[in-house]
């Protein structure tokens, strides 16, 4: 259609993609071919059959086991730029893509080989598809703080390939506060801060009240529970914060993608953004995204644009390189 068409031309930045969740069966085959790997499925279509989620916690059972594929700095290579020669025909000229070493590292493959190979694609990015793109560090929540605190100080010989630090996996029992030592220590190295609040966690809007005022980040991921909390919407408005929301994964973690709260908030001048957080696993790469979104709620062309230039007022761009987009 029209609409789609347009949601494909519009630039625009994506926020929130973990390059783990851009492993597409295909790409999974030949990696474990390369590697020696016997995989549990023998064809594309049956890794697909496995892809049946009811929440967050069964998507992140299949999830972190497909990483047995990942073993070598040209592996963490080949899987980013298959996603930016994606994003590439998505309409994205700016990236800040979230990675896990926890979830490499725990499995004894070195932290070197995984940025490595991240960091290649990236510059290759740069000069060959005209996308700038960041790594942001993600931290496991479900691994104890000591782990995350250790994997900071690990990465700080390779501060200038990283914009920031994040936090994912599975927020049950894992709240923001676990990590407080760890980013306030990140804040002070000079990243940019930003942190998962997943839809519909238990004490979801506690959680977002701590983001927002104890860990003082920078951006939250998903954290559209935040529209049960009036004043905390204010607070996030006040201080032109963005939410990095993920509509299709939302369909996949809860029963829907949670486009009535999308656009309370956009409607209210909230910087919020479309993104597609693990599309090999949820089917839909970001400008996809804008075309779910627009087709539940209606939105127009205008809306569109909106979520686009918030997609770079919400980025780590500097803020000149911002400018020239919005
Ligand atoms: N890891 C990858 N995708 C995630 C998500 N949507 N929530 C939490 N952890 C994740
Ligand atoms: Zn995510």
């Amino acid at each position: 259609s029209d609409l789609a068409a347009f949601a494909f031309g519009l630039p625009k930045a994506e926020l929130h993609l973990h390059l783990e969740g851009t492993l597409e069966p295909e790409l999974k085959f030949e990696l474990a071919a390369r590697n020696g790997i016997q995989l549990a499925q023998t064809s594309v279509e049956e890794v697909r059959a496995t892809y049946d989620f009811t929440d967050l916690t069964s998507f992140l059972a299949v999830y972190y086991p497909a990483m047995e594929v990942l073993q070598t700095a040209d592996d963490f290579h080949d899987l980013a730029w298959a996603y930016l020669l994606r994003a590439k025909e998505q309409g994205v000229v700016h990236a800040e893509m979230f990675f896990d070493p926890q979830a490499h590292t725990s499995r004894v493959v070195p932290f070197s080989a995984v940025i490595g190979g991240y960091r290649r694609a990236a510059v290759r990015a740069q000069d060959e598809l005209g996308i700038s793109a960041e790594l942001i560090l993600c931290f496991l929540r479900d691994f104890s703080a000591e782990f995350a605190m250790a994997t900071l100080m690990e990465a700080l010989e390779y501060k200038q390939w990283i914009v920031g630090v994040g936090l994912d996996s599975d927020e049950r029992d894992n709240p923001p506060s676990k990590f407080a030592a760890v980013f306030a220590r990140a804040k002070s190295e000079g990243f940019f801060l930003t942190m998962h609040c997943d839809i519909d966690q238990v004490g979801s809007i506690d959680n977002i009240g701590e983001v927002l005022r104890d860990i003082r980040v920078d951006r939250i991921d998903h954290g559209t529970n935040i529209v049960e909390d009036p004043a905390l919407v204010a607070l996030a408005k006040e201080r032109g914060l963005g939410f990095t929301c993920c509509p299709v994964s939302n369909s996949f973690v809860t029963e829907q993608m949670k486009a009535d709260e999308i656009v309370t908030l956009l409607r209210e001048g909230v910087r919020v953004t479309v993104n597609s957080d693990d599309p090999a696993y949820f089917g839909a790469y970001v400008a996809e995204n804008y075309v779910a979104l627009a087709a539940q709620a209606g939105l127009d062309e205008a809306d569109l644009a909106q979520l686009a230039i918030n997609s770079f007022e919400a980025s780590w761009l500097t803020p000149a390189r911002r400018d020239a987009y919005v």
